[in-house]
Order: C-alpha cells, then sequence, then structure tokens
C-alpha cells in the first residue's frame, strides 16, 4: 500500500520508522511518503494559513498550496489511478475497525492534515469530483491537527495489511473484531501483589476458557460501552 502525507510537520511521522510500522516500511509492505505542504508556497513566508471569510477566530488553510501539492502527488506516475483523500477532521464521519478494514484494501491513501480552523473546504470539494474523499474523525474531541489522527489511522489500517501482523489470529480476537470489547488477559506469575489469575485460565479445560472470556466480554461491554450492544 502506498501512503501519502501531506503536513506542515513532516517531523511528526518520523515516527512511522519505528516498531511494524517501520518493518513494514523496510520490507517495502507499505511506501509511506511525506510532503511538507510549505514547499508548494510561493511567498517569503511559506504562508499557509489566511483569515477567514465571514470573519470569526483562527485562521484558515489557503487552497492553493494544497492543490499544488495534491495534483504533485495524483500525477505521480507510480499513484493508483484510485486514490482515497482522508481528511482527518473532528467533523468527519467516525472513525471506526469497520472503516479500518476497508481502508486496508486500498491500494493507496492520501492523508492531509489540517491545522488551525481546518482546510478551504473547496480543497474537499475540488478533489472530491477527482477521486475519493473521506473526513474522517478520530472522536468527539478536539485535537491541535490532524497528524497524530493521520497516525492512529494509520497504524489501525496498516495492521491490517495481510502480512503485517506477525500470528493474523490475534487479529480475530480483539476489541471491536467481534463487536464486543476484548476480555481480560494475565500472563505469569499466577500470583502478583495478592492477585490471583482467574483459576479457569489455569484449568486447561478449553470450552470453560472460552465461555469464560466470552461472559467477560459481555460484562465488560455493557459496562462500559454499552452502546456497542445489539438492540
Ligand atoms: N483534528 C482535530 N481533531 C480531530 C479529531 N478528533 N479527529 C480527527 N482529526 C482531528
Amino acid at each position: 500500500m502506498r501512503i501519502d502525507i501531506v503536513t506542515i510537520f513532516p517531523e511528526f511521522f518520523d515516527t512511522l520508522d519505528v516498531s511494524l510500522l517501520g518493518k513494514a516500511r523496510q520490507t517495502g509492505l507499505i511506501d509511506t511518503r511525506v510532503h511538507d505542504l510549505r514547499d508548494a508556497t510561493t511567498d517569503k513566508h511559506r504562508t499557509v494559513d489566511d483569515t477567514p471569510y465571514g470573519g470569526g477566530a483562527g485562521m484558515v488553510m489557503k487552497p492553493e498550496p494544497w492543490g499544488e501539492t495534491l495534483d504533485t502527488i495524483l500525477a505521480d506516475p507510480d499513484s493508483s489511478s484510485v486514490p482515497v483523500l482522508i481528511v482527518p477532521s473532528p467533523a468527519g464521519e467516525q472513525f471506526t475497525q469497520a472503516i479500518a478494514k476497508e481502508l486496508a484494501e486500498e491500494e493507496q491513501l492520501i492523508f492531509a492534515c489540517g491545522r488551525y480552523e481546518g482546510i478551504d473546504q473547496r480543497v474537499s470539494d475540488h478533489f472530491a469530483s477527482r477521486i475519493r474523499v473521506r473526513p474522517l474523525s478520530l472522536g468527539d474531541y478536539v485535537l491541535n491537527g490532524g497528524e497524530v489522527a493521520s497516525l492512529a489511522i494509520i497504524e489501525a489500517v496498516g495492521r491490517l495489511i495481510p502480512g503485517m501482523v506477525g500470528n493474523p489470529e490475534s487479529l480475530v480476537e480483539e476489541s471491536h473484531e467481534d463487536g464486543l470489547l476484548e476480555y481480560p488477559s494475565y500472563t505469569k506469575p499466577a500470583l502478583w501483589r495478592e492477585l490471583e489469575v482467574p483459576p479457569v485460565l489455569l484449568s486447561g479445560n478449553h470450552g470453560a476458557i472460552a465461555a469464560w472470556r466470552h461472559e467477560q466480554q459481555l460484562e465488560r461491554t455493557t459496562r462500559i460501552r454499552p452502546d456497542l450492544l445489539p438492540e
């Protein structure tokens, strides 16, 4: 999968060299390219923002550097003909595991990391006539910009690309995979600070263990995330 990231803070993405994603980059499973939006500015101050039409607080990202940078990415002969432009924003659709799965099937994702009060709306409107555009929100809170949200989405999507996670079975028993939160996990020692591992897990009875884990999933989901339970 090819991943392009457009940002005024390329340093945020140095962490793509770390851990599983870093390995996937080394082996060529993921091809990430970070573009500095300011490279597409033409003025001495490399300006990327301006005051909002209609007034109001904050600054809005100017459309021209975005247009230039995204045109260049789309014109790259190595780019896919059908990329998805992801625009992280608290005003976007809620990002979920189901969306991560969809995105893991794509050939190319382009992340547009906005700052300030966001990117001039015409950037999304223009590119929506050429490629698929997907505004995505991590949740109901506000970050300073799209960089951290992009990293979260890239990690959630990246680990679903076949070959990324060593043991694909570990993907099956996670939170959200079956619509429930995952069960609690334990490892050795069996007794730690006077806390015991639930005895059923030491029983060797696989049926009883599976039943206990499912019970725990239901209990946790009911207590912490009742909204996930079917009606
Ligand atoms: N940018 C700022 N806040 C965000 C959020 N909650 N999700 C995605 N992108 C964001």
